[in-house]
């Protein structure tokens, strides 16, 4: 008997396989019973058929429970009318475990409910499409880099400095010393890329964010590229074509995920290049314009990054924003230093933020002033100066976080979601 995968039936029609999976639903009318299983990479209907009221199978059946292990085993028939177009008629039926009082019943389940029990709800219909998705998504961002030569070095997540500003620094013990969970594994890709050119690094990142907000998370993934003699521009049209490629990959591939979240392609399908490209000057005077109360120097907030997207159904890059609430590190623009060189990538539908990054300072002298300015204690990034003293060239880079991409592109109400084990203000159970 060949063991099979769901998602694989459609190669073994008529022929005899086994499942093992477990029990997603059952039903029964007359002398059929249907048995739902699900084994991770699909749902198949299982149907045992019987003129015996008694047959040893239906009393099998009657006795399992959702969430109950099983192994099927079976044929392959083609039919329309079950879900995924196959089903398994059943010859034989083995219970492996039987589940006893599965928590996530069929009905509705409060969030908090559903946020003690992430262990199981991983196992539901719509957890398991955002997941899958998540994967798509993440093997497209590392097809992409890879495709284009980009050098994957890791970035370390113990640090013995902050690099996106030190009020979400999670603090830890390193022995007898001080350290901090990384950020950003912004700073140390700019070592590597002044030794190998252009690379990125994929991995988790950690902020103590005290804010409880729909699109934050304390630990979150972000990927990070970083271009040797790039520009502003060089990174944008990066930033840009990488999005696009995460878009037609999920699009062509994880069409019955978004079926099965409901989540409409086509705002998705009209995305083309370039996006929408505005300073922050403009762009705070266009909110301006629809009603927002924000004023120049303001960071957006989330209705501000609503507002935007009601104006527009395509990506926007930001740039030139005031360097005073930007990160130490950020380029000075030449025409106007006030400015900093940077990019806020802002997704449409309300979204906001998925990307941020821009062009580093790559002046030694500039760099030791933005740091005094910053009052952060200068023996911690002498390494980094350092990357300024040996062969020093502009460089550009970006984070796209992860999380942020996947609620977008899966139209979650809430990020948490888009995470398998999500970490929150208030949360890190289980
Ligand atoms: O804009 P951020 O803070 O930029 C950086 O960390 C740069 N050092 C990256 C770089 O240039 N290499 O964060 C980048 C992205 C944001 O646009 C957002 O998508 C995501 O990381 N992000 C978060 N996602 C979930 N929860 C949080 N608390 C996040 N903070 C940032
Ligand atoms: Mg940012």
């Amino acid at each position: 008997m060949k063991r099979i995968y769901i998602e694989e039936i459609s190669q073994h029609k008529g022929e005899e396989v086994e499942i093992r999976g477990w029990v997603y639903n059952k039903r029964s009318s007359g002398k059929v019973r249907f048995l739902l299983v699900r084994d991770g990479t699909g749902l198949v209907q299982t149907t045992i058929f019987s003129q015996v009221k008694d047959h040893p199978l239906f009393q099998k059946f009657d006795e399992l429970t959702q969430e109950s292990s099983v192994i099927v085993q079976g044929q392959v028939i083609e039919d329309q009318r079950a879900p995924g177009g196959y089903e398994i008629m059943v010859r034989d039926l083995q219970i492996i475990h039987l589940a006893q009082n599965y928590p996530i019943t069929p009905k509705d389940h409060s969030i908090p409910f559903l946020m003690n029990h992430r262990h199981l709800w991983l196992r539901s219909r719509k957890q398991q499409a955002i997941l899958q998705v998540r994967w798509e998504i993440i093997r497209a961002i590392r097809d992409f880099f890879d495709g284009r030569n980009f050098r994957l070095i890791d970035a370390p997540i113990l640090t013995p400095s902050a690099c996106e500003g030190t009020t979400t620094l999670f603090e830890t013990q390193y022995f007898d010393q001080k350290a901090y969970l990384s950020q950003s594994g912004q700073l140390y890709m700019e070592a590597a890329a002044m030794a190998f050119g252009k690379v990125y690094c994929f991995g988790p990142t950690f902020r103590a964010e005290k804010s409880k907000t729909r699109r934050h998370l304390i630990e979150f993934w972000m990927v990070e590229p970083e271009v040797a003699f790039a520009t502003l521009e060089d990174i944008i049209l990066i930033a840009e074509d990488l999005i696009l490629f995460i878009l037609e990959r999920v699009l062509s591939r994880r069409r019955v995920e978004l079926e099965i979240l409901e989540r409409d392609p086509s705002p998705l399908e009209k995305i083309t290049r370039p996006f929408i490209r505005l300073t922050y000057e403009e762009t705070v005077r266009i909110l301006q314009s629809k009603g927002s109360k924000m004023a120049y120097g303001d960071d957006f907030g989330a209705p501000e990054e609503t507002l935007l997207s009601q104006i527009y159904d395509q990506p926007v890059c930001i740039t030139h924003f005031p360097a005073k609430i930007k990160a130490f590190y950020m380029q000075p623009d030449e025409k106007n230093p006030d400015l900093a060189l940077g990019v806020d990538v802002m997704a449409p539908e309300g979204y906001g933020e998925i990307i941020g990054g821009g062009q580093r300072i790559h002046d030694l002298n500039l760099l030791e002033k933005r740091l005094a300015e910053f009052n952060l204690p200068r023996e911690a990034y002498e390494w980094y100066l350092d990357l300024r003293r040996y062969g020093s060239v502009p460089h550009a880079g970006f984070g796209l976080g992860l999380e942020r991409t996947v609620a977008w592109i899966c139209k979650l109400k809430h990020i948490r979601e888009a995470i398998p084990f999500p970490r929150l203000l208030y949360r890190i159970y289980p």
